[in-house]
């Protein structure tokens, strides 16, 4: 069909079937949530991460959005990518790196750059959130 041939097959795949679509409880102390908008179409995301706290590796996370098939699979593409990331390491994904893995044609490289703001966006509350209300760490086992 027309989709197939216009886009990549791994951009189909993920819009067909998002991986780790829903949300997390946004008032536990664990979970930074990102909530950004695509100034050039007005599509909003959220991208939620729960950060294990003792070893700043993200264990779980979900997504949704109300945007277009490229921007359900370039969020869809980063949750996966981040799972079991450091939230250092996930804050260094580049919206360049999941338009090349998906091959997005240009006219929808703000779609990425939505993803890209998210996962920064849910890391830096996760962060404000821990710095205001988490105890020190406990002692690891
Ligand atoms: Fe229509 Fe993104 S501009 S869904
Ligand atoms: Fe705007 Fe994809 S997020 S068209």
């Amino acid at each position: 069909n027309i989709a197939t041939r216009r886009y990549h097959e791994k951009v189909i795949d993920h819009y067909e079937r998002p991986r780790n679509v829903g949300s997390l409880p946004r008032t536990d102390p664990d979970v930074g949530t990102g909530l950004v908008g695509a100034p050039a179409c007005g599509d909003v995301m959220k991208l939620q991460i729960r950060v294990d706290d003792t070893t700043g590796k993200i264990v779980d996370v979900k997504f949704k959005t109300f945007g277009c098939g490229s921007a359900i699979a370039s969020s869809s593409y980063m949750t996966e990518r981040v799972r079991g990331m450091s939230i250092e390491e996930a804050s260094k994904i580049k919206n360049t790196e999941i338009a090349q893995e998906l091959s997005l044609p240009p006219v929808k490289l703000h779609c990425s750059m939505l993803a890209e703001d998210a996962i920064k966006s849910a890391i830096k509350d996760y962060k404000k959130k821990r710095t205001s209300t988490m105890p020190a760490n406990p002692p690891s086992p």
